[in-house]
């Protein structure tokens, strides 16, 4: 945390100027608020302007992008591309971040004043005021420079999740449970969006300095950009995604169970050939999460009956507009009890599971590279060379299989969900109690849908 004058719980940074009850009802934006200063009188309501950085930045509308639009835009690299890719970061990034700080200062202050929360609210606000200082973006040398601040930020934001996660269990009760939920989704989907921002901003940057790059292309730079720009895999296909994630998932269950344990075969079938654009990480995120899911639920059915164990069976659909990833397995299906909070980030009947487990989490806040959410990965362990080498496995299930195998953050699915949703895809599960259960994940093969926008909120 932050230096302790900046501690959230002792001295919010925003208490000193706002008042409680400000805090806790947010303005509406282009709602005119009333100036205090005698000298506008309090007859007619001033036009209000904004009175911080923050209260600025806030104002600004963020832009958004599709998969589309950035795979044309670093198709065709210069250096005038990479300079704008990096003004688009150098005011993208403070704008998205302003907007969360805002919804965090309407949370109840019990809620703030949460370590964890608290912990993640410093953490922004020290982003935002490193970014929103960032002058326009020249030359290479600026971009080189702005490029080390985006490296270092998010390694600070490693943390980001597991806090969050930790934060909203420990809050549940003090703040409704929907409100909670919505809160988390946000917070998460915004993250997701910044993340992507700053990778490819990085990712192109390395193309640019790569040795391959000739923006004039009919050189190996064509070969290079034929199968990648920046962290979007022009030809994701999804049959080696699902094996890659199978190998690195049975890799965890052999460290979780012990090297004894009996293993699902995963059956793949359907339109293998399939092929999509797409953000590798995010995709091998949800389908590891999936898969996890379905070879622990098969294992623990199984565990004391012997013999092999029923397959899972991936079924793979291709139609002109989407891919359907189906993943089936017979571990026994979702009780009804649970079913209900299956996409929820604060409730449910495992909750206490999840609490004692995330209890370990501070513990490994020093190593907490251990925690880093899959699809989240070390940028030092990326390749962005060909698809055909089978680096489109990039390092990020490193996490996956790095991390202590039982510990679970309990946010696996619903995260998975708003990856599915954040380019326009959708994730569903259906569950057969007794039986087993039947994941769909639905994947926009175009990529020409804006990503998922993220609304402010007002809190209590
Ligand atoms: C985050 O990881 O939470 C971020 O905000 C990333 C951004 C600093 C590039």
């Amino acid at each position: 945390m932050g230096a302790a004058s900046h501690s959230l719980p002792r001295s919010p940074s925003w208490l000193g100027r706002r008042s409680r009850a400000a805090c806790h009802v947010k303005a509406p934006l282009s709602h005119p608020r009333r100036s205090h200063t005698a000298a506008q009188g309090a007859a007619v309501a001033p036009r209000w302007r904004p009175s911080s950085a923050l209260d600025e930045w806030v104002l600004r509308e963020a832009r958004p992008i599709s998969l589309r639009q950035l795979t044309f835009f670093g198709r065709t690299l210069t250096e005038s591309r990479l300079l704008d890719s990096a003004n688009y970061c150098r005011l993208e990034l403070p704008t998205r971040i302003a907007h969360r700080l805002r919804d965090i200062q309407t949370l109840p202050y019990v809620v703030v004043a949460n370590p964890h929360l608290a912990h993640v609210y410093e953490l922004y606000l020290r982003a935002f005021e490193r970014f929103r200082r960032v002058s326009n973006i020249r030359t290479q040398e600026d971009n080189d420079r702005y490029c080390n601040v985006l490296e270092e930020t998010l390694k600070e934001h490693a943390t980001v999740i597991p806090r969050l996660a930790l934060g909203v269990l420990e809050v549940r009760g003090m703040m409704n449970t929907e409100e909670l939920d919505r809160f988390m989704t946000t917070m998460l989907r915004s993250r997701i969006s910044r993340r992507v921002i700053a990778e490819q901003h990085l990712a192109l940057t390395e193309t640019f300095h790569s040795p391959w790059h000739f923006p004039d292309a009919q050189s190996p730079h064509e070969s290079l950009s034929a199968e990648s720009v920046g962290e979007i895999f022009l030809r994701c296909n999804a049959k080696e995604i699902v094996e890659h994630c199978g190998d690195m998932t049975r890799e965890l269950m052999v460290r979780s169970y012990g090297s004894h344990i009996q293993l699902p075969d995963i059956n793949v079938v359907g339109h293998v050939g399939a092929t999509f654009p797409y953000i590798v990480s995010h995709l091998e995120y949800i389908v590891g999460e999936l898969l996890r899911n379905s070879m622990q639920a098969v294992i623990e059915q199984r565990r004391f009956r012997g013999g092999k164990p029923p397959p899972i069976e991936v079924t793979i659909c291709e139609n002109p507009q989407h891919v359907i990833i189906r993943i089936s397995d017979r571990g026994g299906g979702i009780a009804t009890e649970v079913l209900p909070h299956l996409w929820g980030f604060s409730k449910g009947p495992r909750r206490d599971q999840r609490l004692e487990n995330l209890a370990r989490v501070p513990k490994l806040l020093g190593t907490m590279q251990e925690l880093r959410v899959p699809g989240e990965g070390d940028r030092s362990n990326r390749k962005t060379s060909k698809y055909s080498d089978s680096s489109q496995h990039s390092g990020s299930l490193s996490s996956l299989t790095s991390r202590p195998p039982d510990l679970r953050l309990g946010i696996g699915l619903p995260m998975s969900r708003l990856y599915a949703e954040y380019w326009a895809g959708s994730l569903d599960i259906h569950s057969l109690e007794g039986y087993g259960a039947d994941a769909f994940l639905q994947i926009s093969k175009l990529g020409n849908k804006n990503e998922r926008q993220v609304r402010h909120m007002t809190f209590g």
